[in-house]
């Protein structure tokens, strides 16, 4: 299946050059293979190419002008095709080494050079140490070789990159949904992680209920569900599963407003919220008064009383809003993630100020309920990734330095089985903390240089080579980068429907 791309002709470090035999094509960004003396193959990638010919010298290019008539154009083609036919002009591909691998089929860095005019042949199937270690567990896509895509799927392993956290980056229409599906999809499948995903756009369960094993996979939740959807269940918490930081973190309160929320919760403790919407707020003044000393204006208490209201209404708080109390859905979903199930949270309709309020919650009690388990408990409890879309909402520069629970999750997390999988269309809006800890990236197509160039410096893994496929991918093209792989592979993400039916 291998094709003969052509021969070594000279090597230096892991700088790599070949002729490209004739009627051959090779393009940058092509993942070749250079046959060693000893049954070791060297992994190279073309970046570049030059053409190299007898004639190239002034004498040379002299003599061929002289075959031209006056007005520069060819006047016998036949002759001309004789002086530049045969061997006499070459294209020299331009290449770096990126992994090698010995007799037995052991991937390395690279570690040596290969022989003069080596053989070059595009990659094939029997390539297994390389395509296992692409190839992961979570398959997400096929390999892509300069024009071409190659039938060699790509993926990721996902209990090393889950709790590595993960950025996937592009901008609107690039391909970032459909891969979350694809993520999905693959981790269903998997059953050995859990997957949470806050879908801000509603636009995942219509696909990912295609899936065949949907009904023992998926759960969904959503605050008001219509009828005749399976698998979506009503979302719902009780007073005492709301903290002050849940409500903090929704929208810009003052300091006093701050130091209020925290004095009322540290007196009535987790009846808090309860109390705040049952009592007028004068009451309130006087029994934190009585309690604490301190005086608060009414004004400050009626704007804590009307956010409360605003999420009780949006986000169904009651005092019994499950039943049983001690089975509530976020216990429920806390133990479907450990499981390895994929939990949907649909956001669509709920609003900004909910949804802040929200993800934060859910993500805070996950990241507790990890964090509480001993160790043999941890071992048995599935890594969970948490997808957090228009992540810079949560994770800018400014939202970074309050230390809420995203940017704890992304520094705390990893020690507890959890990761988190940042999509966003400007990665440059997020904290460089941030973006500093995302040791898997999927790049895709990113319209800014900006951004773009945000990335080159952040990435772990030298990218700089590929800057020009960077700027050229198309939809569903990604390159993806991650830390245990050795070098940054393109690859052409499954279509989802296309990827399902091969299920
Ligand atoms: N890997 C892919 N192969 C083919 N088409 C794709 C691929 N990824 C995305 N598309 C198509 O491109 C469009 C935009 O994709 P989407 O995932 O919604 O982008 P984003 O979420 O980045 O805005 C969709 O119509 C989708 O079907
Ligand atoms: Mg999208």
């Amino acid at each position: 299946m291998s094709e003969y791309k052509g021969r070594l002709t000279y090597a230096k470090g892991t700088y790599m050059e070949f002729v490209v035999a004739p009627n051959q094509d090779v393009d940058f960004g092509d993942i070749l293979v250079v046959e060693g003396k000893n049954d070791d193959r060297f992994y190279i990638r073309a970046y570049d190419f030059k053409i190299k010919s007898r004639w190239s010298g002034m004498n040379g290019v002299s003599y061929l002008m002289s075959k031209l008539d006056e007005n520069g154009q060819v006047a016998n083609q036949e002759e001309l095709d004789f002086y530049l036919g045969g061997n006499h002009t070459v294209k020299i591909g331009i290449a770096e080494q990126l992994c090698y691998s010995d007799a037995q089929g052991q991937l390395y860095n690279p570690k040596t050079c290969p022989d003069f005019f080596c053989e070059v042949r595009g990659l094939a199937t029997d390539d297994t140490a390389l395509l296992n270690e692409m190839k992961g567990d979570l398959e997400i896509g096929y390999l892509k070789s300069g024009r071409a895509v190659l039938k060699l799927p790509v993926g990721i392993f996902g209990s090393k990159a889950i709790t590595e956290h993960i950025g996937i980056f592009g901008t609107t229409g690039s391909g970032k949904s459909n891969l979350v599906k694809v993520l999905s999809s693959s981790i269903i499948d998997s059953e050995n992680y859990g997957l949470l995903i806050f879908d801000v756009h509603n636009e995942y369960y219509r696909d990912l209920s295609l899936h065949p094993r949907v009904n023992e996979r998926l759960v969904v939740y959503n605050t008001n569900p219509e009828a005749a959807r399976p698998n979506v269940r009503k979302l719902a918490l009780n007073y005492n599963e709301v903290e002050p930081e849940d409500i903090t973190a929704c929208a810009t309160f003052s300091e006093p407003q701050l130091d209020a929320i925290y004095k009322l919760s540290s007196v009535w403790q987790d009846r808090w919220m309860d109390y705040v919407l049952k009592y007028d707020a004068e009451d309130i003044i006087e029994e934190i008064a009585g309690c604490t000393g301190q005086k608060f204006q009414s004004r400050t208490i009626s704007k804590i009383k009307s956010i409360c209201w605003n999420l009780e209404q949006e986000l169904n708080i009651s005092e019994e809003a499950n039943n049983p109390a001690e089975i509530t859905a976020v216990s429920q979903m806390l133990k479907d993630l450990e499981q390895g199930k994929v939990v949907l949270i649909e956001l669509k309709n709920i609003s900004p100020v909910g949804e802040q309020a929200l993800s934060t919650l859910l993500s805070k009690k996950m990241l507790l309920h990890y964090a509480n388990k001993s160790e043999t408990e941890r071992s048995f409890a599935k890594p969970v990734l948490i997808v957090l879309e228009e992540a810079h909402r949560f994770l800018g520069k400014k939202e970074q330095s309050t230390q809420n629970v995203f940017a704890r999750l992304v520094s705390e997390a990893r020690k507890f089985n959890i990761g988190l999988c940042v999509v966003d269309q400007q990665p440059r809006l997020l904290a460089d903390k941030v973006l500093s800890q995302l040791n898997t990236l999927f790049i895709l197509g990113l319209a800014s240089k900006s951004d773009r160039g945000k990335l080159e410096a952040m990435c772990r893994k030298d990218i700089l080579q590929q800057r020009n496929e960077i700027k050229n991918l198309d939809c569903g093209e990604l390159i993806v980068a991650t830390n245990y792989m050795r070098f940054a592979a393109p690859v052409k993400v499954h279509k989802f429907d296309e990827y399902l039916a091969r299920i």
